[in-house]
This record gives C-alpha cells, structure tokens and sequence, in this order.
C-alpha cells in the first residue's frame, strides 16, 4: 500500500517511503501510475538513485526519448538529459544553465509529444532554481464555456526554435530539421483520465492556426496568463534526493533562476506514449 501527502490544492502528491529502483514490483508501477495519473505530478523524496536506475525506472512507465540536443546527453546512459550550468572541457555538460525557463510543455514540438518526464535532483544550488507546474486540467476547467468553444477543435503552432531563442541556444541543421515547427490540437484528452488539458504554452506556443493575427495574439496572452494564475501552480524548492515525475499531457512548467556562483545538475528521463495507449488527442 503506497502512501501520499497532496502538495497543493491543485495538483501534486508526496509518494512517502517510496525507493525507485530499476525493478519495481507489478503492483508498485500500477499504484504509481494510477498516482501520476490523478495528481499529475509526483514528488519522491530521499532518493539514492544512479543513472542505470533512473532509466530503469522510467522504462517501467514507456518508452524513453533520446532528446535531439545530443550534447546534452548522459555519456553512458543517453536516454538522460542532463540540465546543468556546469561546465566540463570548456563546454556546459547540460542544457538550460542557469537561467530563467519559460513555461513549457517538454517536446510539444514533436509529432508525439511526451506523456511523461522524470526529473532527478543531482547538485542543487543553496537558493533558487525553483520549478514551478501549472495544472492545465484545471485551468481548461474553470474557463468559461464560450471560450472553451472557441476552442475545442483548433491547432495551435509549437516552435522549438522560439523556446531555444528565447530561453536556451540555437539547435544545428541537423537538430533543426528533427524538430520543425508543428500544429497540435489546443485540447488535448489525457489517455487515462479521458480530461480535457489546454496544450499550449508561452514558450514554444506562437499562433492559433487559421485565425487573424491579432486575435490569435489577443487570446494567447489571455490564456498564458489565465493558466499561471497561482491556483493552478505548485511551486517546487528542491531538497536533495528530490525526484520528480510530471504528466506532460496535462501540466506545464518553467524555472527560476539561481546564482551562477552555484553549480545546479538534474538529471531527466522523458517517456513517451505507449503504443497500446495510443496518441492522447
Ligand atoms: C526543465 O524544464 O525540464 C528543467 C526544469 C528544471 O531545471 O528544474
């Protein structure tokens, strides 16, 4: 019997006295995919985790991605991101640094989209570099009918490139031509749970498909700011041994930034749809 405690009003659950290890019991990986999927968000504290593990773990849950930016990956473990400012060989081993992050949704820009990530504190900062999740279930919830209307059935254009100007470095050709430009449907239906999620974000979201331009600008700054009001957010300060497992069908994030005196690695697995699940649209 797994035990949680709720991290917000929101979303979010402490699985207490839980250990990820690369072989979990049947009954361990069904009681933690029932959790993900009714808070959204995992969190496991105290955990002593090395990188054959990490995978394992998250293998249990789906396929795992190998990210395009390949000069982020783990040497030995390439299905790891590493998400760091520290610096080997004169290169950053990892991606993102130090600074802000926007809000996202991690690989919206793909033609299948993840439905999972697993983010494993490795050196954390004395201060800062909080991430923070919005419950996007939630934020479609409460908007009113005549909007969701509007919105049922339209695409929206996600762009890896706007993310990486805005908040991280240009991708290569090759990069480039693995992560175009892509319309996805603005209400995307989680595959478990059968909710409605908006599937857009200030980060990489840049135009609703087929409307006026000023329209679409209008109602992409409304929802951007409707879905981060603070009753939608969990807030994450990370402690040591902090693993945290997101649904990316149904919650965005972004970070703060930390002092770059400080040297901050996280470690990230991202799982994507399951075949027999199919795509979550
Ligand atoms: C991410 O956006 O995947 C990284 C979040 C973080 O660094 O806390």
């Amino acid at each position: 019997m797994i035990s949680i405690r709720p991290l917000s009003p929101s979303l979010g659950a402490e699985v207490l006295d839980f250990q990820l290890s690369s072989n979990p019991s049947a009954e361990a990986v069904a009681a933690i995919r029932a959790l993900w999927a009714q808070h959204k968000l995992l969190l496991f504290r105290n955990q002593s985790v090395d990188e054959p593990a990490l995978v394992g773990f998250s293998q249990q849950f789906g396929a795992l991605e190998i990210h395009v930016r390949e000069e982020y990956l783990s040497p030995e473990h390439p299905e790891i991101l590493y998400v760091s400012n520290i610096e080997r060989d004169g290169r950053l081993i990892g991606i993102l640094s130090d600074n802000e992050v926007g809000w996202h949704y991690d690989q919206i820009y793909l033609p299948q989209p993840a439905v999972g990530s697993l983010l494993m504190a490795d050196t954390l900062p004395p201060e800062g570099g909080n991430t923070e999740f919005a419950d996007m279930c939630a934020a479609w919830d409460a908007l009113p009918k005549q909007t969701q209307q509007k919105l049922d059935g339209c695409l929206a254009n996600q762009s890896y490139e706007a993310f990486n100007q805005a908040y991280s470095v240009p991708t290569n050709n090759k990069q480039k031509a693995r992560s175009p430009d892509i319309h996805h449907p603005i209400v995307r239906t989680h595959p478990v749970t059968g909710r409605k999620a908006l599937y857009l974000c200030p980060g990489m979201t840049t135009e609703i498909v087929g409307w006026d331009a000023e329209d679409s600008t209008e109602m992409l700054a409304f929802l951007f700011d409707w879905t981060t009001r603070p009753e939608f957010v969990y807030v994450h300060q990370w402690q040591p041994g902090d693993a945290l497992m997101w649904d990316n069908a149904c919650t965005m994030h972004r970070r703060d930034p930390f002092d770059a005196q400080h040297q901050r690695l996280m470690k990230r697995t991202t799982i994507l749809p399951q075949a027999e699940v199919g795509m979550p649209f």
